[in-house]
């Protein structure tokens, strides 16, 4: 009887430090019930499973720590088993659910049922946000406390669904009596309501980042933060779109977390919208290049700790509503990673600090202990990627329900092709094997 389930041998591995530092090593893994058990053992291990992973890189899992899935509620539109699917062909393995769902995912009934529909359907495996409102702000971190629950999610001003908490009196509710990770979305409401008129006269998506401009994320973004120091709590902000809110947050490192989007960090204005119209619409919107180069700077510099896709899914015809009745979000769980690989090649940023922002450092931001890195007694989740492989990300490709990408006809080099969860072979060159289903992921309280 062989001691392991399964040996990846001979690919290159990122391989996690005492220190939480990534190295890339020639290095075998071996693997039981579900856990990396060695790293480094003898090509020649017996194993009852062996994994030939010569040629390839050998990445933690990637966790996609923001996606909408829109169950229950608007399931037209996604579900969880889809959106799960589309993430296990993507090379994610957990993904970090939000909550606006209809309803909303702001009870601990509400957080349950998603929690009970994932046990039975998810691809990968999976955590959902509660949603803070003005009324369940004392009682969100005994919600916050279900197993599957990885946080609670504010949203400053308003976006997809009614999920809005705008005043610092509420948020101060929120902040001050919650132990959970926070996670906010930061657009000032009264700003943007003042402001709603430009995208009402403007008729086109290109007035997006002028009617949700930079003052208005600004704002929000300086106010959590103001509310967080005064409580000596940590928050994490999410897809900080713009050069003056990582210049802010660059001081901020004491109190807030940074999240940063692959889309932000390869689309730009105004050029996006003359060529996708609202395709390329989604709250903060995307900004000019002016923005991009600062994000890039921030993420060069240590502001950014983590990459979500903010995944976002609304049907082709909604999408292609006039402006701005068109809704905003994009899709992005499925692209995440060969868009950030495409950069790896390009020379913006290097594997082992991609490794960091998608798996070590939201692991650790949220308590996910038994993810993110390559490690002895973690989870034997893996994306094993082809960094040399040219492909062309298509709509046909995408396992969305909705069906289409912003990067449809985009050719990226480097590409994942194969996605390994708890030591089982979930995805393999596009096949996906049933037998294997996702967990709740459980987080340190
Ligand atoms: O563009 C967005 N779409 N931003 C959000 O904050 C919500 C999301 C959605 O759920 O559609």
């Amino acid at each position: 009887m062989s001691s392991y389930d399964l040996l990846i041998k001979n690919g290159m591995c990122a391989i996690t430090l005492p220190d939480q530092s990534v190295r890339l090593e020639k290095t075998s893994i071996a693997i039981k019930n579900g856990k990396i058990q060695a790293i480094g053992l003898a090509d020649s291990t017996p194993a009852k499973e062996t994994l030939d992973a010569k040629g390839l890189w050998v990445l933690p899992g990637a966790i996609d720590s923001q996606v909408h899935f829109r169950e229950p509620g608007l399931t037209y539109k996604e579900d969880i088993y889809t959106g799960t699917l589309s993430a296990i062909c993507g090379g994610v393995t957990s993904i970090f659910e939000m909550p606006n769902t209809k309803p909303n995912t702001s009870t601990r009934e509400k957080l349950q049922e998603k929690i009970s529909l994932a046990d039975s359907k998810a691809k990968c495996d999976f955590a959902f946000f509660v949603g803070a409102t003005s009324e369940n702000a004392l009682r969100l971190d005994q919600i916050a406390q279900t197993p599957g629950c990885c946080g609670i999610k504010i949203f400053m001003g308003s976006s997809t669904g009614d999920l809005l908490v705008a005043d610092d009196a509420h948020l101060e509710k929120i902040v001050a009596n919650n132990r959970r990770p926070i996670a906010v979305h930061c657009e000032d409401e009264n700003i943007l309501k003042e402001r709603k008129y430009i995208a009402d006269q403007g008729h086109h998506p290109r007035y997006h980042p002028r009617w949700r401009n930079v003052e208005s994320a600004l704002n929000a973004t300086k106010r959590i933060v103001r509310i967080a120091e005064k409580y000596r709590r940590k928050i994490h902000v999410l897809h900080i779109s713009s050069a003056e809110e990582m210049a802010f947050l660059k001081t901020k490192k004491h109190v807030a977390t940074v999240e940063c989007l692959p889309q932000f960090l390869t689309l730009k204005a105004p050029d996006c919208y003359d060529t996708l119209g609202s395709f390329a619409q989604m709250n903060p919107p995307v900004r000019s290049g002016r923005h991009q180069e600062a994000l890039w700077k921030a993420l060069q510099d240590g502001t950014i700790d983590v990459l979500g896709s903010d995944h976002a899914p609304h049907t082709y015809a909604e999408k292609a509503l006039p402006y701005p009745q068109s809704p905003s979000g994009l899709t992005g769980v499925q692209t995440i990673l060969p868009l950030m690989l495409n950069h790896v090649n390009a020379g913006r940023l290097s594997l082992e600090k991609l490794v960091s922002l998608l798996s070590i450092n939201p692991a650790k931001i949220y308590g996910a202990r038994s993810k993110g890195g390559i490690e002895v007694g973690k989870d034997a989740d893996f994306s094993i990627v082809d960094l040399k492989a040219k492909k062309t990300i298509t709509n046909s490709w995408i396992r969305s329900r909705v069906g289409w990408t912003p990067y449809d006809g985009m050719t990226v080099t480097g590409w994942p092709v194969m996605t390994i969860l708890r030591g089982q072979i979930a995805m393999r060159e596009d096949t996906i094997f049933s037998h294997v289903i996702g967990q709740k992921i459980i987080f340190d309280s």
